[in-house]
């Protein structure tokens, strides 16, 4: 038996208890909450294994954002940090016209991307990350971070330097202080973290001049 299903048991003798969920097999990142004091999917946490390590379950919503209803809260930060990302191709519009082709990519260069594109946006690490808490409003925060890296290594995308001059601030990537929670708590075993540090890096050879 999984969280989700206590969850839904709850629900059904008070119908007014809130929370997300939809696919219940760890794909959406819609059931992010906090489970016995860590970060996780209601829908693949285990209730067996919780009880293996404490006589009692205490959920809460979701560190950091503002609590809507019981376990639903306010995603707007999280999203609109993220699409200060452009998390898409930027495509090679020299002269202002779009090239219609295929993005062909090599398997090495495709290769890069593995352990970058499995976000669910799920927030888990977001909500856990204390930068995140005191900066929402201007540190990226690393689910989105992760995802910038993602098209940072794609050989597909033409927006480099426009990507590392919309990060080029003290606070969108450099608030990361590597604290390290986002790595812990991912459901998906990512590692923003990593992705992070090579964002700053990047960052200072192209303050540098040095690409
Ligand atoms: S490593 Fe950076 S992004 Fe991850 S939790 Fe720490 S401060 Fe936040
Ligand atoms: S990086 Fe992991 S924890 Fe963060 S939003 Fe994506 S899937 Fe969730
Ligand atoms: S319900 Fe979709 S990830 Fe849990």
């Amino acid at each position: 038996m999984m969280l989700s299903d206590v969850l839904f048991k709850i629900k059904k003798k008070d119908p007014t208890f809130s929370f997300r969920i939809s696919c219940r097999q760890g794909v959406c990142g819609s059931d992010g909450m906090n489970i016995n004091g860590r970060n996780g999917l209601a829908c693949i946490t285990s209730i067996k294994d919780l009880l293996k390590k404490c006589k009692k379950v205490v959920v809460k919503p979701l560190t950091g954002f503002l609590i809507l209803k019981d376990l639903v809260v306010n995603m707007s930060d999280f999203f609109d940090r993220y699409k200060e990302i452009f998390p898409y191709i930027i495509e090679n519009n020299e002269n202002g016209c779009i090239k219609k082709r295929n993005h062909i990519q090599s398997i090495s260069q495709r290769n890069k991307l593995n352990g970058l594109y499995g976000c669910i946006l799920c927030a888990c690490c977001s909500s856990s990350c204390p930068s995140v808490w005191w900066n929402t409003d201007k540190f990226i925060g690393p689910a989105g971070l992760l995802t910038s890296y993602r098209f940072l290594s794609d050989d597909r995308d033409h927006g480099k330097n426009f990507r590392l001059n919309h990060l080029q601030d003290s606070f969108k990537v450099f608030k990361c202080h590597n604290i390290m929670n986002c790595i812990s708590s991912c459901p998906k075993n990512l590692n923003p973290n990593r992705a992070i540090r090579k964002i700053k890096i990047m960052l200072l050879k192209n303050m540098l001049n040095l690409t």
